[in-house]
């Protein structure tokens, strides 16, 4: 798999160490891995996406075949710009499998030579999320253990200051 180009598509808001597992065993079974930050019209993001692309950049700047981008549009046709044979999503629980599944099925239709690939989320992080790690910081809380070193601080002045 490694002449394949893999996206890793997320809200990312913000990055979470969960997220960042995944891109990382992805840039081990992929030569080339674009980690795109896309838009989830179902939510309303805390950071912009250029501050999203920063904290990704920082994140991953020690992994060599991982690139950060942003798209505004189908997942299908950014897949279909970038020549990518695989999307690459993280699944933490059956909760999250249906709704995966359906955008996979969808994305399948929309552009067939793109597989999405699914990793099953290390065990520490399955019950991680970007929403619980806003929930969290907001209130004071310690999301130290949820969030890459490089970029807590930068997240935890954020919340702090959305919540006052
Ligand atoms: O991190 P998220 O919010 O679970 O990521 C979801 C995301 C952004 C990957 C998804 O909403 C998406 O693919 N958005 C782009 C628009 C699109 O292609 N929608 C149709 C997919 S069926």
């Amino acid at each position: 798999m490694k002449n394949i180009t893999a996206i890793c598509p997320g809200s990312f808001d913000p990055v979470t160490v969960g997220h960042l597992d995944i891109i990382s065993r992805a840039s081990k079974m992929f030569g080339n891995v674009i980690v795109v930050v896309m838009t989830n019209t179902t939510k309303s993001p805390c950071f912009t996406v250029e501050e999203r692309i920063e904290m990704l950049r920082k994140t991953t700047a020690g992994i060599e075949n991982v690139s950060v981008d942003s798209y505004y549009g189908l997942l299908a046709d950014y897949a279909k710009k970038r020549n990518a044979g695989a999307i690459i999503k993280g699944l933490r629980a059956m909760s999250d499998f249906e709704y995966e599944f359906q955008m996979a099925l969808t994305n399948k239709k929309l552009n067939p030579d793109v597989e999405t690939v699914f990793l099953t989320t290390s065990v520490q992080n399955m019950y991680l999320s970007s929403s619980m790690v806003k929930q969290i910081g907001s209130m004071n809380g310690d999301i130290r253990d949820f969030v890459p070193d490089v970029i807590q601080d930068e997240i935890i002045k954020r919340l702090q200051e959305r919540a006052r």
